[in-house]
């Protein structure tokens, strides 16, 4: 039983967390070596809890509960008595190798040691420790109090007792936990790439645009946000650098090839929301383009995109990274698809995907449009993902 949780970082995510762990009974060490964030993410997360008291999602006591719970310090050596150190700090090898083997000085032998990095390799970060069996990714989706899916890495590196500890501590904070192998972009970050770097080509291929791409993807395939609304949400500074990471990791593996066009709205500055122009205008909305709402050509744009989101789905799968089972709630439960992406196949046929993505493999002649060779054995074999 891990009473005391360490979270090494008070930015975004490690102020979510510690939030997280507080709300379930543990005691919290929240460690940052800037005193300045340190007051910041308290105030922050005290505004949240009144929050919280004010929608009666919590009680005033509940509240003082929870922030007495948590101890800010600047002093790393207070994580001393942590069971779980969750660290949450810039995504650098170098900063987080430093903080890990200061770690390992401060904690007992029995504690877990884990990463929330969404890029790098856990078997990486393992490598500055003296006993790396007790290394695992841990990582959480932003917000991390809201967002239900939390994947568990365990790196060639970690032992089970590890692996396992940390799946039932994170299912029994109530999140829903896949477990996932030590891979670039991990489930969600690995899979979701088509969604947006498909929508760029089509784009640059003068197919349709932006307004429109949304448009079929929001309304005819029923995800939240279309690709365009949603780069424009995350940054496309940020999303351009996953992808770029994303790219690099697979060894440039033609499939996760970033676009031109989003290199030049971040160099651009254009970030999207943050900035007030992405690939919309968000001062003057009057100049955004309206949707041509063509259902013939909005469904093959949707067709188009959801293939090779299933294609993507599949070599997860094939590739040994995840279950099938684990692969659809990842999506479902990190970025809220509409539905599991393998069900989705199951659904159209894995025949029909196939003969899409062969279609444009065929007219192409490009990689990133060659059809996983699962999906082959599947629909050759007449198979399903699900009964
Ligand atoms: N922001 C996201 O959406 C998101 C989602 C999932 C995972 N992640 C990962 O989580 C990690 C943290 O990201 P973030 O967005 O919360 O970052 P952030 O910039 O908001 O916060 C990082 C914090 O770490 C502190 N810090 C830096 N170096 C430190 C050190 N040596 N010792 C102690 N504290 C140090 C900083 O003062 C800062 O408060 C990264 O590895 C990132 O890849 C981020």
């Amino acid at each position: 039983m891990i009473e005391t949780i360490g979270v090494v970082g008070s930015g975004t995510m490690g102020i979510g967390i510690a939030q997280i762990a507080a709300q379930n009974k543990h005691q919290v060490v929240v460690h940052d070596h800037s005193e300045n964030q340190l007051s910041k993410a308290k105030e922050g997360l005290d505004k949240i809890l009144r929050r919280l008291v004010e929608k009666k999602r919590i009680s005033d006591s509940e509240r003082k509960e929870i922030i007495n719970r948590i101890l800010f310090t600047s002093n790393m050596g207070d994580l001393w008595p942590c069971g779980l150190v969750i660290e949450a700090i810039v995504e650098n090898l170098k900063i987080k190798h430093e903080v890990f083997k200061k770690l390992e000085d401060i904690v007992s032998e029995n504690c877990i040691l884990a990463s929330n990095t969404s890029s790098l390799s856990i078997a990486s970060i393992g490598a500055a420790l003296n006993n790396a069996e007790r290394i695992i990714g841990i990582h959480f989706f932003n917000p991390a109090p809201l967002m239900p899916l939390v994947e568990i890495i365990p790196s060639i590196q970690t032992s089970k007792e590890t692996s396992e500890l940390s799946k039932s501590l994170i299912t029994d904070w109530g999140k829903t936990v896949v477990l996932c192998k030590d891979t670039p972009g991990f489930i969600v970050n690995r899979v979701a790439r088509p969604f947006y770097g498909e929508a760029l080509r089509i784009y640059e291929e003068g197919l349709a645009d932006f307004a429109t791409i949304d448009w079929a993807l929001k309304e005819l395939g029923g995800f939240k946000m279309g690709p365009f609304t949603l780069m424009d949400y995350i940054g496309n500074d940020v999303n351009f650098a996953v992808t770029e990471s994303v790219f690099q990791a697979f060894f440039y593996d033609p499939r996760f090839k970033p676009s031109f066009t989003q290199k030049r709205y971040a160099e651009a500055g254009f970030y999207g929301r943050k900035s007030g122009r992405g690939y919309y205008h968000y001062e003057n909305e009057t100049l955004n383009n309206e949707a041509n709402k063509d259902e013939k050509l909005g469904q093959s744009i949707l067709d188009r995109i959801l293939c090779l989101l299933i294609n993507e789905a599949v070599d997860a799968v094939f590739m040994g990274v995840a279950t099938p089972k684990d692969v659809d709630l990842a999506m479902t439960k990190g970025v809220n698809y509409p539905k599991g992406l393998l069900q989705w196949g199951d659904e159209i046929g894995l025949e029909v995907v196939l003969g899409r993505l062969q279609d444009l493999f065929d007219f192409y002649g490009e990689d990133r449009y060659r059809p996983n060779p699962l999906l082959r054995s599947m629909v050759k074999e007449k198979k399903k993902f699900y009964n």
